[in-house]
């Protein structure tokens, strides 16, 4: 697979993630804030009651830490969980997971041919949007899938803002995540992807505009604590009520 200036064309990145699905949980559990983070992220969707009758999606939910962290925070929700990765899903249903939270192979392009329709009363899309052909349309697509009032998450890098958080990146990329996928896989493909696909990712300026343009409403932007200040940001709007 060709990695360009922007990364991997966007078609082959699901094929990266089968071939990087078996490494997937040992290279992120090697980052101390990844999964708090991730609850961060979840927390910031506000929702009430523990989740008691909602109805969550996670879109790009890779081998199942994002599904962990909406079921931390709503445990009394129903959870769809979809992926492109037949790999990454595989390692995700390998878990114990409750009857509630249910896992479905798709493209998140393809939701409605595979039976998943809204309203949805939260979407977590972590690490997934930078990863897509068409990011504007499939944020139009979330915002249709939302009932009114309800909340988009997106957790994802975002550096171009930021000079500090660039050279973190760079170091972070060639000094850690690069050797480490080789250590794991033998294959740098989609850590490379990783590292160019953030450096031409929208900066988190850019992105709230894309949300608002997208017709999401109260559109704002937190960043992580630790190593991932201003590197790691959830991205948040509302669909109009
Ligand atoms: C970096 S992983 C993140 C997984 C998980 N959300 C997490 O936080 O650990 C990105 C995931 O998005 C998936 N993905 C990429 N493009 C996709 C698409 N068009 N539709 C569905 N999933 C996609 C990949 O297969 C991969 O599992």
């Amino acid at each position: 697979m060709n990695i360009g200036d922007a990364g991997l064309p966007r078609r082959d990145v699901p094929a990266a993630f089968d071939a990087g699905a078996a490494a997937y949980d040992r290279m992120v559990g090697a980052n101390p804030g990844y999964h708090a983070n991730l609850r961060l992220t979840a927390r910031r969707l506000r929702l009430p009651g523990q989740g008691r009758g909602l109805r969550l999606l996670d879109a790009g939910c890779g081998t199942g830490a994002s599904t962990a962290a909406l079921l931390t925070v709503a445990p009394e929700a129903e959870i769809i969980a979809v992926d492109a990765s037949r790999g990454m899903l595989d390692a995700a249903q390998a878990k114990p997971w409750p009857t509630s939270v249910r896992f479905v192979h798709a493209p998140v392009e393809e939701l409605a041919e595979h039976g998943i329709t809204g309203p949805f009363d939260g979407i977590l899309a972590a690490y997934l949007v930078r990863n897509l052909a068409n990011p504007d349309s499939q944020l139009r697509a979330f915002r249709t899938l939302l009932r009114p009032g309800g909340t988009l998450a997106v957790h994802e890098y975002s550096v171009r803002d930021s000079r500090a958080a660039r050279l973190v990146w760079h170091a972070v990329c060639w000094g850690i995540i690069i050797p480490a996928g080789w250590w794991h896989t033998r294959d740098t493909t989609l850590y490379r992807h990783l590292w160019r696909s953030v450096l031409t990712f929208d900066g988190a300026a850019r992105f709230r505009s894309r949300l608002r343009e997208a017709g999401f409403t109260a559109v704002h932007s937190e960043t992580m604590p630790g190593w991932e200040v201003n590197v790691v940001h959830t991205f948040l709007g509302d669909a109009p009520r």
